[in-house]
């Protein structure tokens, strides 16, 4: 243990008493200006801890905390997040899980990052993850299927992200294709997926999302101050990023399972209704070109089967939007 996780543990052992900077550096044998860093670096983590000059230090909640210790406390996966990597910051979580998966990382690392400095959206767009607010995290998984039925699996994650939302009992969510989750028009969540695979078999996949859970949106740059939103802001209170992420991970292994068993009937069935898009008409950009028709299934690869002025049309990428 390092001294701040020393100091942790001191303020978690006594979580009902004060604890004095001059005891916890004799204690610790350590100044009281390293005490007094620590905490405060304690403080910029998440933990809510009250400081006083007179009466010490004394640890109020963890709540806001995301890291590995507190997600392993509450973890309940079988193979899921039992490898953590975690980062206070780094350039993207999706670039990081790509780098040590091909250097062999297992099935069901997770890698999570307070901040991205080159966080990666769809179509080379950027996404940015407020720290200590948003959540960032990347899945490595290894399933044995042949490429074409990966982009499956960001069905099986938006599905998973909507379940998460049902229990906390917000349900004013929708999943946006092809993979967005947005409430009220403003988005609250994306998926990233990328893979690694030869012409018949995966190698791995990663599956990254980016979720807003207590950010204030009037904070946020102001590029997307306007179109994105929060969990925090629509349900009224902070959410635990931790009990967020652990829950959510949960019900992705059991989807991810039920998918590997063969059953992507269900999990398809579940992402049609809770996208609302069968027969809506709709926009579709991809890239320069703009097609308008009404939307008449959605395919087991998750693309949007288009009645239009010619015909059928199978969309497989693109943006949309309701007309
Ligand atoms: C999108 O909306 O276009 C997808 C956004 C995906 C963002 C997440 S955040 C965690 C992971 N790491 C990244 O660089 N991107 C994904």
């Amino acid at each position: 243990m390092n001294n701040r996780e020393k100091i942790l543990d001191l303020l978690q052992k006594s979580s009902e008493e004060w604890l004095s900077g001059e005891y916890i550096s004799n204690i610790l044998g350590i100044s009281r200006t390293a005490v007094w860093k620590n905490i405060n670096t304690l403080k910029d983590t998440g933990y809510q801890i009250e400081s006083s000059s007179k009466l010490g230090h004394k640890l109020i909640s963890s709540k806001n905390v995301l890291s590995t210790a507190e997600l392993e406390k509450i973890l309940t996966t079988d193979t899921l997040g039992r490898e953590i990597v975690f980062f206070n910051e780094t350039d993207s979580t999706n670039v990081q899980a790509f780098s040590i998966a091909t250097k062999g990382a297992s099935h069901g690392t997770v890698v999570i990052s307070e901040s991205q400095s080159m966080g990666k959206g769809r179509l080379q767009r950027k996404w940015y993850t407020d720290p200590g607010k948003g959540l960032a995290v990347s899945m490595i998984l290894r399933p044995v299927i042949e490429p074409i039925y990966a982009p499956r699996l960001t069905l099986v994650t938006a599905v998973a992200l909507s379940e998460v939302l049902d229990e906390i009992g917000l349900n004013t969510y929708e999943i946006k294709w092809p993979n967005d989750i947005l409430i009220k028009g403003k988005k609250a969540a994306g998926i990233l997926s990328e893979m690694k695979a030869d012409i018949d078999r995966v190698d791995f996949v990663i599956i990254g999302f980016g979720i807003n859970i207590n950010t204030v949106t009037d904070l946020l740059p102001h590029e997307i101050k306007d179109i994105a939103c929060s969990l925090m802001e629509e349900l009224g209170f902070e959410i635990s990023r931790t009990e967020f992420l652990a829950t959510f991970l949960k019900k992705f292994e059991e989807s991810y399972n039920e998918f590997l068993s063969g059953n992507f009937a269900g999990i398809l069935e579940k992402w049609i209704e809770k996208s609302k898009i069968l027969n809506k008409k709709i926009k579709v950009t991809i890239l320069d070109r703009e097609l308008y028709g009404t939307v008449r299934s959605v395919n087991d690869d998750g693309n949007l089967i288009l009645e239009t002025g010619e015909g059928l049309k199978t969309i497989n990428s693109g943006d949309i939007n309701y007309i």
